[in-house]
């Protein structure tokens, strides 16, 4: 059995004009693979494409194979018939007993006797092969293999121009992606606090973020979604920008039905600028996230009886790990006895000692004040352990007057420690009395009444996640602390 020089030229020409079409890869080789085996009088047809590392198979094109036969996925390049790979034609007289067949069992199963493979080689390389499948045991002519290699040569070309066609769509689209950037505008460098807001949610969105001392912009960047030619046909601006975490946020009062739009041009901007970061936010949601970055309280816009926040958790961790890298640093290689005075000391021992990276121990003292000013201070609990010879860091929550620290140390010299020095999370300067050496401060402070972190007011306060400043009027008649 063979085929005829007539039909392997009439079968060219098919080849060759749908080659030559508009079609996608995959039907553009399924169709050259059904002239082919058609015109080999075959019984089917497999055109395979060799990945560029080299590694497997993958069938780009077949004709009468049944889906378990493809169902075998990609076909390993090393163990299916090298010898095409190395640019050999193979013929198999018997695939149910030659050993270069990888599944004989498949092949029994689809019935298939003999098999003629050919490379397709582009520009000298293997770049893909060409199978053909047939039932009754055959021997191939030389018409056949020679009509099988112009097959092949074909398709090395329609390879390449595939590949052509995916490197000008890459380059497109890259230089799409860079047209769209250069066009959104650019962020201003400083706080944009407008004279009004479009909507009173955004202007109660601002004094939360201010109260929590959350740096914001408002409405600071246009990012063009459409584009008619080269004309913006549709923007998106979201209505604030927060630098410290990177975060677009886009406020919405909507009913969930009404978000359609709206999520339709977030979907956009993400899909257009992967690279930037925009939540949709209603306000639970926002006081949700605010809780996520550590600040709080979850559910509670504000805290009653604060005036505003002066320094956030997150602003006091990032302080303190600053303070206890130096501390860390000054005492490298020796051993530390860190002491409090109870009780407003407790958060910043608490989270300074886990930051230091050294050997510590740790004692408290207690005070009370006495005398018609409330301005003579006795000890009323003493150290566990003596300090003698010891490096001690005096930890404070605050200096105010100085007085405190002053008798401390003073208390404390007198036992010979080997250094004392202090380390103070909170310095009021503006209220000092006595001056006292202080070797590590976290913030000065200005003269009004700080609570939270540990710092209370008459006992309460103290477990505040951030510090804040009192109202005044709590306070009225009560001089700062
Ligand atoms: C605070 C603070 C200092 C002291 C500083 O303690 O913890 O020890 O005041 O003030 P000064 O510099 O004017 O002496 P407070 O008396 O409020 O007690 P507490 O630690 O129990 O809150």
């Amino acid at each position: 059995m063979g085929s005829s020089r007539g039909s392997y030229y009439s079968a060219l020409k098919r080849i060759t004009k749908v080659a030559n079409s508009a079609f996608s890869l995959r039907k553009i080789c399924n169709s050259i693979a059904k002239s082919t085996a058609k015109a080999m009088q075959a019984n089917g047809c497999r055109i395979l494409s060799l990945n560029p590392q080299k590694e497997y198979l993958l069938t780009v094109g077949t004709y009468g194979l049944s889906d378990l036969y493809l169902k075998k996925g990609h076909l390993d390049a090393r163990k299916s018939l090298p010898d095409i790979l190395e640019g050999k034609v193979v013929f198999i007289a018997d695939a149910a007993k030659d050993e270069r067949v990888q599944h004989p069992q498949i092949a029994l199963a689809q019935g298939i006797s003999s098999i003629l493979g050919v490379p397709v080689l582009g520009k000298g390389e293997t770049i893909g092969e060409i199978r053909i499948y047939t039932r009754e045991p055959r021997q191939f002519s030389e018409a056949d293999t020679s009509f099988l290699l112009s097959v092949a040569d074909m398709c090395a070309v329609i390879f390449e121009r595939a590949e052509l066609h995916q490197l000008l769509e890459q380059d497109y689209k890259a230089s799409e992606r860079r047209r769209k950037s250069s066009q959104v505008s650019p962020l201003p460098t400083t706080t944009l606090r407008p004279t009004s807001f479009a909507h009173p949610s955004e202007e109660d969105f601002a004094k939360v973020l201010d109260f929590y001392c959350i740096e914001w912009l408002y409405e600071p960047r246009s990012f063009p979604l459409r584009w008619k030619g080269d004309k913006i046909a549709e923007m998106f601006t979201p209505d604030f920008y927060l630098p410290e975490l990177d975060l677009y946020v886009e406020l919405t009062t909507l009913k969930q039905n009404l978000l359609t739009e709206k999520n339709r041009k977030l979907r956009q901007l993400r899909e257009l600028y992967p690279e930037v970061n925009v939540m949709l936010l209603t306000k639970n949601d926002f006081l949700k996230l605010l809780a996520k970055y550590g600040y709080g309280p979850l559910g509670e816009a504000k805290v009653e009886g604060i005036d505003r926040v002066l320094y956030s958790h997150a602003k006091i961790q990032q302080r303190i790990r600053t303070l206890a890298r130096h501390i860390s640093r000054d005492y490298a290689g020796q051993r530390l006895v860190l002491i409090g005075i109870l009780k407003g000391v407790v958060c910043f021992m608490a989270d300074l000692m886990q930051h230091l990276s050294l050997p510590v121990t740790l004692d408290f003292m207690a005070i009370s004040y006495y005398g018609s000013d409330g301005q003579v201070v006795k000890i009323t609990r003493d150290l566990d352990s003596s300090i003698t010879g010891q490096h001690v860091l005096m930890v404070e929550d605050i200096v105010d007057t100085g007085m405190t620290l002053n008798y401390i140390l003073s208390h404390l010299s007198a036992h010979n420690p080997a250094s004392l020095r202090v380390c103070t999370l909170l310095d009021k300067r503006a209220r000092r009395l006595i001056n006292v050496p202080l070797d590590y401060v976290g913030f000065e402070v200005p003269d009004e009444f700080v609570v939270g972190y540990g710092l209370d007011y008459k006992g309460e306060y103290r477990n505040l996640p951030f510090i804040g400043i009192l109202h005044p009027e709590l306070i009225k008649g009560e001089g700062p602390r």
